[in-house]
């Protein structure tokens, strides 16, 4: 397969024993895993050459008397090299709203991280208000929410007519997510605008992950 990106976004699954079943397969060239927060720091102890997204970061920065957060910057140091910011899973169960999203996106960048900015089927209300005063290339996700988690996902045709107007919005690199399997990742990767996949489910499985590496 090409060596587009596969991106594992465990979200809050997965334990310190799973993480050690994946140990050979962490430093795949193309592939990036999204962990919970405390398991960073322990996946770079298993492998130093893995790549790792955080799956948020803090409104704040910096350090601060803010309990319960994870600033862009604290991440940097504990071994992420990527964020995902503005998932619409914290969109919905954090009501996290374009000032949030754009203050995450601009902290992110100021401790550079590279970014995964994941927009759904309201993308262009979403990169007008998230990415306000935002100049820097970003790795842009379209997750349609009816395809996140349901095993039901929009023909190719349907995501390259989106990630079409998404380009003409912001030209970026552009990954696919929602319901991507080792059965279906050829179909979405074989799309001429998709630079890669964001995985949820399937990213939990070593057997499905190492097909879609290898196949
Ligand atoms: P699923 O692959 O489980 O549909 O999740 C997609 C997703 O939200 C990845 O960020």
């Amino acid at each position: 397969m090409s060596k587009k990106l596969i991106i594992g976004n465990w979200k809050m699954n997965g334990s310190i024993s799973l993480l050690h079943d994946f140990s050979e397969i962490l430093d795949k060239e193309n592939f990036i895993i999204a962990l919970p927060y405390p398991l960073i720091p322990f996946a770079k102890s298993i492998n130093p050459n893995v790549k790792i997204a955080a799956q948020d970061c803090s409104i704040f920065r910096g350090k601060g008397a803010y309990t319960g957060e994870i600033s862009a910057d604290m991440l940097k140091e504990f071994g992420a090299e990527y964020v995902i910011v503005g998932h619409s899973e914290r969109r919905e169960f954090f009501n996290e709203s374009g000032s949030i999203i754009n203050k995450k996106v601009k902290n992110a960048l100021l401790a550079e991280l590279k970014i995964i900015y994941c927009v759904s089927e309201n993308f262009e209300n979403q990169i007008k208000n998230d990415l306000e005063g935002v100049d820097t290339n970003i790795i842009m996700a379209y997750e349609p929410i009816s395809a996140i988690g349901t095993g039901i996902t929009p023909s190719t045709d349907d995501v390259f007519a989106v990630t079409t107007r998404i380009k003409n919005l912001w030209d970026t690199k552009i990954l696919y997510g929602g319901s991507v399997n080792s059965s279906n990742i050829s179909d979405f990767l074989g799309i001429e605008n998709v630079n890669g996949v964001l995985v949820g489910g399937a990213s939990l499985k070593l057997d499905e992950v190492k097909s879609m590496l290898w196949d």
